[in-house]
């Protein structure tokens, strides 16, 4: 059954100058149901943020969608363009970017970003005063526990998780069925990081928007989410429920992605870095992309790509499949192994 966002097939291309392309995202077949909160993770550089925008319609040159279907509640949102496309946008969807100071206006208060917001998406009928463009930007502030009071200050007045919290709060004025947050909490500390995502979390538990996490942090997603999707230049290789990745994945790139991530509460931590860099993007490459890194490639691993393919609750694009137990330790570099 089709999710509310699908994508089948999609493929984007950034085509920087004259004869460069750059194949970010390759092939992707995704469905996110309603109110379903999805992780993807990957190294930097394999096309997360790409794939966020492009399911989001915010693709900007010199990127551009190169093949493949999005749909939004059952609407090809690939193909619209203009009024069409705003008009979905309006009750559709919302991405939230990592840097909250860059999304805001510096020279505007925070109740001006909403009135712009609200103003430009109103619908025939709505009749937005000052009043209550404030009952509305104090209530949604009210949802990211900020108080109403913000709305008067400038973006340079709050601290980075209040910033961030705005930049929810505007993502949220228009009651989006599905936000991407392209790593929300990566610019801040610590404690403000684990504060502003677990405001997410009740959010999204509490309004059901359908939601795609994007996040280097492994742990974070999978603590907040209820479906893992793993890229891997461009491609999605691993889709897995988030609370079946801790006791086994089927992609020896996901596994060694777990490799990396180490529990600090554990007693002792095992932490063994991915030998090897991920693939030139520039490159079409045959086979499979993970294959030169991969301690159980075999000949044919490299004769055509894999596809994903159902492997007990998720899918998996593999030809070995099942990794053997100790492929982690194989596959590790011992220079990069680090132990505490
Ligand atoms: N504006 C651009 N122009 C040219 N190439 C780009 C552009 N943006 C991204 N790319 C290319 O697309 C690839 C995927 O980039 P993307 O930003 O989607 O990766 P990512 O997985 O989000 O990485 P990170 O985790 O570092 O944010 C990159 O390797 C880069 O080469
Ligand atoms: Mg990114």
């Amino acid at each position: 059954m089709r999710g509310l966002v699908s994508a089948r097939g999609v493929n984007v291309v950034y085509e920087p100058n004259r004869g460069a392309r750059i194949w970010s995202v390759r092939d992707v077949d995704l469905d996110l149901a309603e109110g379903e909160f999805v992780g993807l993770v990957g190294e930097s550089g394999c096309g997360k943020s790409t794939l966020g925008f492009a399911l989001t319609r915010l693709l900007q040159p010199p990127g551009r969608l190169d093949g493949g279907s999005i749909s939004f509640d059952g609407t090809d949102i690939a193909s619209l363009s203009g009024e069409q496309l705003r008009a979905q946008r309006r009750n559709g969807f919302a991405l939230v970017l990592q840097s909250g100071m860059n999304a805001l206006n510096p020279v505007r208060t925070i109740g001006h970003h909403f009135g712009d917001i609200l103003k430009a998406h109103a619908r025939d009928g709505d009749d937005y005063t000052r009043a209550s463009i404030r009952r509305r930007g104090g209530d949604l502030l009210e949802q990211v526990e900020l108080k109403a009071e913000v709305l008067d200050r400038y973006p340079h007045e709050l601290s980075g998780g209040m910033r961030q919290r705005v930049v929810i709060a505007l993502a949220l004025a228009l009651e989006p069925r599905f936000i991407v947050f392209d790593e929300p909490t990566t610019a801040l500390d610590v404690m403000v990081q684990k504060a502003v995502m677990n405001t997410i979390k009740s959010l999204q538990a509490s309004q059901r928007f359908t939601a795609l996490l994007i996040s280097h942090d492994l742990g974070t997603v999978l603590e907040a989410t209820d479906r893992l999707l793993v890229m891997y230049a461009g491609r999605i290789i691993e889709d897995k429920p988030s609370a079946e990745v801790l006791t086994g994945v089927h992609h020896p790139y996901t596994d060694a992605l777990l490799g990396c991530y180490g529990d600090p509460r554990a007693e002792v931590v095992q932490l063994h870095g991915i030998p090897g860099m991920p693939p030139d993007l520039s490159t079409t490459g045959g086979g499979c992309l993970y294959a030169d890194r991969c301690a159980l490639a075999r000949n044919g691993c490299r004769d055509s790509v894999p596809q994903l393919a159902p492997a007990g609750s998720g899918r998996v694009a593999c030809f070995v499949r099942a990794p053997a137990p100790n492929a982690r330790s194989k596959s590790a570099d011992p220079q990069t192994e680090g132990q505490r």
